[in-house]
C-alpha cells in the first residue's frame, strides 16, 4: 500500500487486503444494508466501465451533484478508477451556481442525486453545452437520453473488462495527475476551483494513518458533505486504514442514527457541537430544581478533572469518587445519546471555541480539533490521542512545513497536501504562493511547541476607524458560549468608529427560553422583537463588554428577524457565516447603528 501512486491503486489495494470486511453501511428505506470491499469493487467496476464506454478521458472532470450517500462514494470511486477526476457540487447550490462549476470545470458527465437536482440542470441546460450526460442516482431517465440512471450506466459498464483487467485501467495514472477539483466553501467570496492531485490524497491518507488516531476496527458515522474537502479526506483515510463507514448525509437523521449505528468516531463541524451544547444547557434549565443542580455540580466536577487531565495530572481519591458519580448520573446519558461506543469526535472546517471543547471534555466527550483548507486537502493540522491541546488545532502532519509570515503572522504552508493551482486562475494562483512556494492561507495564528492556534482570518480582522484591530471570531465565540440561544452572531466594525453586532437566535433554544420566562404562544418573529428577549441579550453583551478593552466593546446590537441559514445563502454548506453576504443583506440596519453619532 505504501507505493500506491494514485487513489484507484489505494482502493484496489484495500479490496485485496480485506475483501470480505464491511466497507459501507447505508440506509435503504427503514433498514441498513452493507457492502463488503469486494462488493464495493464490483459496483465501482460497473460505474467505471460505464464512464469509459461513454468516452471518459484521463483527468477529465466528472461532477457529482448530491448530498452524502453511498452512491456518491461509488460514483467518486468509479470516476477515479476510470482515470477521471471528480469535481463536487453541493445539493444546496442554485442552478446558476451549478452551471458555473460545470462550465468552469469543463465537465461532460454529471452524477445527480435525484430528479430535483436534475431539474436544476435542465433549467440551465442552454448554459452547459459541454455536458453530454447526466446520471441520476434515484430518478427518472429523460426521453432524449440526456439523463440516464445509475443502473443504466452500470449496465453499459458490464462487459467492459472481459478482455482486460479493471485494475490496469489506472496503472499509468501517476501521482502528479489531477484527482479532484473541489470548490472552496465560498465563505469570503466566490468559490474557487482547487486542483488536488492524487499525491495530495495519498499523502493525507498516509499522514492520518501514521497518527494512530483511527483504527481498522473503527466504525465511522459519516454525514458531512462529501463535496467538502473535510468529508473527502475521511474517505481517503478509510481506504488506507480500512475501517467501515455508515453513510447518511441527512442532518435530521443524525440523532436517531447515532443510537442505531453506535459509531466509534464521528467528524463534525463546530456548529453541531454548539447545538448539542445549547440543547444540554437549556435542557438542564428547563428541568430546573434538583436536576439542574445535579447537572451543574457534575459539570463543575468534570471541569476540575478535565483541567487536571490537560495538565497531565491525575485527580485525587475524593475527586475521583465524585467524578465517578457525576459520570453515572449525568455524563452517561450524554454518551448514550451518541450510541455509547464513541471514542471521540473530530472537529474541523471552522473554529471550535476552546470553552466549548472544554465543556465536552469535562463531560468525558473527546473532540480532536483539526485545521486545513480545501487548498491543503483539508487535514493539515490535527490533535490526536496523547497530543491534544484544547484551543489549538494540533500540529502539522509529518512532512508539512509551516511558518508564520513576518509582520502579520499569516500561516504559510508547504507540503505534498497543497494544491497544484486554482483552476483557470493563474494570477490568483501566483498571488497565493510566496516566493519560496509556501501557500498563503489567509489565516493568522501563533505556534507554541508546534501546536498551532488560529487567531482569525486575515481578511476578517476588523480595523476600526481608530486604527485598532479586532478579531471578530473570538468575540463571537464568547457570546455563543455565554448565551446558548444565539445561533449565529456577526461582529461588525470595519472602518467604523466602534464595533457592533448582529445576533440570530436558534428557534428551538429561543422557544425553550421563552417558555421558562413565561412567554408562551408567541411566534419566533415576535420573540425577536420582544423587550424581554432584548433585555436578556443586552445583559449578555454588557457582561462581555466589561471584560474587553474599550475599542472592542460592542456598543450597539440588533436581533435579526430570522435565523441565518444555508437556504437563505447566509451560511456555507459547512455552516460557516458568509460575512460579506450577511453584511450586505443587513446593510441598512448596520448603517443605522452609525448614523446617531455615538462612539
Ligand atoms: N479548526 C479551525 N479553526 C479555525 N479556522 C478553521 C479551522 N478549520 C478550518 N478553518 C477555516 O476554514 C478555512 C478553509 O475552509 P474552506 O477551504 O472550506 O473554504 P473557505 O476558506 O471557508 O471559503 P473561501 O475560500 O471560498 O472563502 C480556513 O482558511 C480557515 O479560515
Ligand atoms: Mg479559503
Amino acid at each position: 500500500m505504501h507505493d500506491c501512486q494514485n487513489v484507484a491503486a489505494l482502493f484496489h489495494s484495500r479490496v485485496l487486503q480485506t475483501p470480505n470486511s464491511e466497507a459501507f453501511r447505508y440506509p435503504v428505506e427503514n433498514r441498513w444494508e452493507s457492502l463488503t470491499w469486494q462488493q464495493t469493487r464490483d459496483r465501482v467496476q460497473d460505474i467505471s466501465g460505464g464512464l469509459l464506454a461513454l468516452g471518459l478521458q484521463p483527468e477529465e472532470r466528472c461532477a457529482i451533484l448530491s448530498g452524502t450517500c453511498i452512491d456518491w462514494i461509488l460514483a467518486d470511486l468509479g470516476i477515479l478508477c476510470a482515470s477521471g477526476a471528480t469535481t463536487t457540487i453541493y445539493p444546496s447550490n442554485t442552478a446558476p451556481e451549478c452551471a458555473f462549476i460545470l462550465s468552469d470545470s469543463g465537465t461532460r458527465f454529471v452524477f445527480a442525486e435525484s430528479d430535483e437536482q436534475v431539474a436544476k440542470l435542465q433549467q440551465v441546460r442552454g448554459d452547459i453545452p459541454k455536458v453530454e450526460k447526466v446520471i441520476v442516482f434515484q430518478g427518472t431517465p429523460s426521453q432524449d437520453e440526456w439523463v440516464i440512471t445509475l443502473e443504466q450506466l452500470s449496465q453499459k459498464g458490464r462487459g467492459q473488462f472481459l478482455s482486460r483487467s479493471f485494475e490496469d485501467v489506472t496503472k499509468d495514472v501517476t501521482k502528479d495527475k489531477l484527482a479532484t477539483l473541489i470548490y472552496t466553501s465560498g465563505t469570503t467570496g466566490h468559490p474557487k476551483g482547487v486542483e488536488l492531485l492524487h499525491d495530495c490524497w495519498i499523502y493525507e491518507s498516509e499522514g492520518i494513518a501514521a497518527l494512530n488516531l483511527l483504527r481498522y476496527d473503527d466504525l465511522q458515522y459519516l454525514w458531512l458533505p462529501l463535496a467538502h474537502s473535510f468529508g473527502k479526506v475521511l474517505q481517503m483515510a478509510q481506504l488506507r486504514i480500512g475501517f467501515a463507514t455508515a453513510v447518511d448525509g441527512r442532518p435530521d437523521k443524525l440523532v436517531d442514527n447515532l443510537a442505531v449505528i453506535r459509531p466509534t468516531f464521528v467528524a463534525a463541524v463546530p456548529r453541531i457541537f454548539e447545538k448539542i451544547y445549547a440543547k444540554m444547557v437549556s435542557g438542564a434549565k428547563e428541568k430546573g430544581g434538583w436536576r439542574q443542580k445535579v447537572f451543574n455540580w457534575a459539570m463543575k466536577v468534570g471541569r476540575q478533572v478535565s483541567r487536571l487531565q490537560q495538565e497531565g495530572k491525575r485527580p485525587g481519591l475524593l475527586l475521583s469518587m465524585k467524578h465517578y458519580l457525576a459520570s453515572r448520573l449525568v455524563f452517561s446519558k450524554l454518551h448514550g445519546l451518541f450510541g455509547g461506543r464513541l471514542r471521540f469526535f473530530v472537529s474541523g472546517s471552522a473554529p471550535l471555541s476552546a470553552s466549548l471543547n472544554e465543556f465536552f471534555h469535562a463531560a468525558g466527550v473527546i473532540i480532536y480539533e483539526g485545521y486545513g483548507l480545501t487548498e491543503t486537502s483539508a487535514a493539515t493540522f490535527v490533535n490526536f490521542p496523547g497530543h491534544n491541546r484544547i484551543g489549538t488545532v494540533g500540529s502539522a502532519l509529518p512532512g508539512t512545513e509551516v511558518k508564520l509570515a513576518e509582520g502579520d503572522s499569516e500561516i504559510l504552508i508547504k507540503g505534498r497536501g497543497v494544491m497544484r493551482a486554482y483552476h483557470n486562475q493563474p494570477e490568483m494562483t501566483a498571488e497565493t504562493f510566496d516566493s519560496e512556494g509556501y501557500l498563503k492561507t489567509g489565516d493568522i495564528g501563533t505556534l507554541e511547541d508546534g501546536f498551532l492556534r488560529i487567531t482569525d482570518r486575515k481578511k476578517d480582522l476588523i480595523k476600526t476607524s481608530g486604527g485598532k484591530y479586532v478579531a471578530p471570531q473570538a468575540l463571537e465565540a464568547q457570546l455563543k458560549m455565554a448565551c446558548p440561544q444565539i445561533s449565529q452572531v456577526l461582529v461588525h466594525g470595519n472602518n467604523r468608529n466602534f464595533c457592533s453586532c448582529l445576533v440570530a437566535l436558534d428557534p428551538a433554544a429561543l422557544k425553550s427560553w421563552a417558555t421558562q420566562n413565561g412567554l408562551t404562544n408567541i411566534s419566533y418573529e415576535e420573540l425577536t422583537r420582544n423587550e424581554k428577549v432584548r433585555e436578556m441579550m443586552q445583559g449578555v453583551i454588557e457582561t462581555l463588554n466589561k471584560t474587553l478593552p474599550s475599542y472592542e466593546t460592542l456598543k450597539k446590537f440588533a436581533i435579526l428577524p430570522a435565523d441565518l441559514t444555508l437556504e437563505a445563502g447566509d451560511l456555507t454548506p459547512s455552516l460557516k457565516l458568509k460575512r460579506k453576504a450577511v453584511e450586505a443583506k443587513y446593510k441598512d440596519l448596520l448603517d443605522s447603528f452609525y448614523t446617531g453619532g455615538k462612539d
